[in-house]
C-alpha cells in the first residue's frame, strides 16, 4: 500500500517570470481552482493517506492556501453564502498535509531530499507541484497500480516528439513488461535527439523505493548545477529494477505558458457552466485570425 505522496513546490518558476515573483506557479488557478488543489485531489483519489508539500521562503501562500480563513468563513456566513463556504472550508479538509521549507533551491532532488523523515521506510509517491494530469484513472494511481507488479520504483512517462527530447529526462528501456511498460536500463537528462535512447520522457509522476534518500544525500550536482532526481535514480538501477509506465492521463504542464494556457482551454471547454461561452468566443477568435 503507498500511502504517503510528496508534492515539490518550492522551484523559482523562471519560465513564469514576473508572474512567479510573488505567486508560486503550484497556485496559477485552472480558472478557479489552484493547479496544486487539483493534484492533491488525484493523490487522494489514488488512496494516499498523508501529504507532504516541499515549499520554499517566498511560498507561504500554499501553506496559507490549505488552511482554514477563519475571516473568510465569518464574512461568508454572515451573508449566508453557503455554497461559497463550503467549498473554502472544503479545501482546509482535504487531506492530512505536512509542509516543509527547502532553504536553497538546489534542485528537484535536493527537495525530494527534504521528504526523507516525512517517508522513512516505505515506498512512496512523487508528483510535480507543476505538472497536471486529467484521466479516468488519476495519473499516480496508474504508478500505484504498476508498482503493486513490480514491487520496484516506476516513473511515469509520455511520448514526445524527437525534437523535443532536449527538453526532458528521457528514458532508456531494457525490457518490455507489456506495451507502455518497460524496465529500464537508463535515463538521461534532457538529450539531443541524436544521443536520446528514446522518446520517453519523465513526466513529473514518480513511484519511489526509499533507497533513492540514500543515492539524493550523496548525490553530486548535475545539469544546471542542480541536484538532480534523474541522476540518483539512474544509481538506483545499480541496485534494484526501475520502470517505467506510459501514463494514459494526459498531461499539462503548468510552469509553461503554453501548458498553462491549454489547460484553462481544456478545463473551461469541460465545464457545464462555461462550456457554452467560450467555444463561442474562440471560434469568434478562430474566425478573425
Ligand atoms: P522545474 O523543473 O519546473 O523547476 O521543477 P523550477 O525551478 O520550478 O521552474 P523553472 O524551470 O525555473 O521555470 C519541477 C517541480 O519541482 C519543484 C518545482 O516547484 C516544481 O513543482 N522544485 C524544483 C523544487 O521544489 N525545488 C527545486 O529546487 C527545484
Amino acid at each position: 500500500m503507498i500511502k504517503k505522496a510528496v508534492i515539490p513546490a518550492a522551484g523559482y518558476g523562471t519560465r513564469f517570470l514576473p508572474a512567479t515573483k510573488t505567486i508560486p506557479k503550484e497556485l496559477f488557478p485552472i480558472i478557479d481552482t489552484p493547479t496544486i488543489q487539483y493534484i492533491v485531489e488525484e493523490a487522494i483519489a489514488a488512496g494516499i493517506e498523508e501529504i507532504l508539500i516541499i515549499t520554499s521562503a517566498n511560498k507561504n501562500s500554499i501553506i496559507d492556501y490549505f488552511d482554514r480563513n477563519i475571516e473568510l468563513e465569518v464574512q461568508l456566513s454572515a451573508k449566508n453564502r453557503q455554497e461559497e463556504l463550503k467549498i473554502v472550508k472544503d479545501v482546509a479538509n482535504l487531506a492530512t498535509i505536512h509542509f516543509v521549507r527547502q532553504k536553497e533551491q538546489l534542485g528537484l532532488g535536493h527537495a525530494i531530499l527534504q521528504a526523507e523523515t516525512f517517508v522513512g521506510k516505505e515506498p512512496f509517491a512523487v508528483l510535480l507541484g507543476d505538472d497536471l494530469f486529467v484521466g479516468k484513472i488519476p495519473a499516480i494511481k496508474e504508478l500505484v497500480l504498476a508498482y503493486n507488479e513490480v514491487k520496484s520504483s516506476v516513473i511515469g512517462t509520455m511520448k514526445v516528439k524527437k525534437e523535443e527530447t532536449g527538453r526532458y529526462g528521457i528514458c532508456e528501456p531494457k525490457k518490455e513488461i507489456r506495451t507502455g511498460f518497460y524496465e529500464l536500463k537508463g535515463v538521461v537528462e534532457k538529450p539531443q535527439p541524436k544521443e536520446a535512447p528514446s522518446q520517453s520522457a519523465i513526466a513529473g509522476r514518480y513511484l519511489l523505493t526509499p533507497e533513492i534518500f540514500t543515492l539524493l544525500r550523496n548525490q553530486e550536482k548535475g545539469v544546471n548545477n542542480e541536484i538532480q532526481l534523474t541522476d540518483s535514480i539512474l544509481k538506483l538501477m545499480e541496485y534494484q529494477a526501475v520502470y517505467s509506465y506510459d501514463l494514459k492521463a494526459k498531461r499539462y504542464d503548468i510552469g509553461s505558458r503554453v501548458g498553462y494556457f491549454e489547460a484553462l482551454i481544456d478545463f473551461a471547454i469541460k465545464r457545464d457552466d462555461l462550456k457554452e461561452e467560450i467555444i463561442q468566443i474562440l471560434k469568434n477568435k478562430i474566425k478573425d485570425l
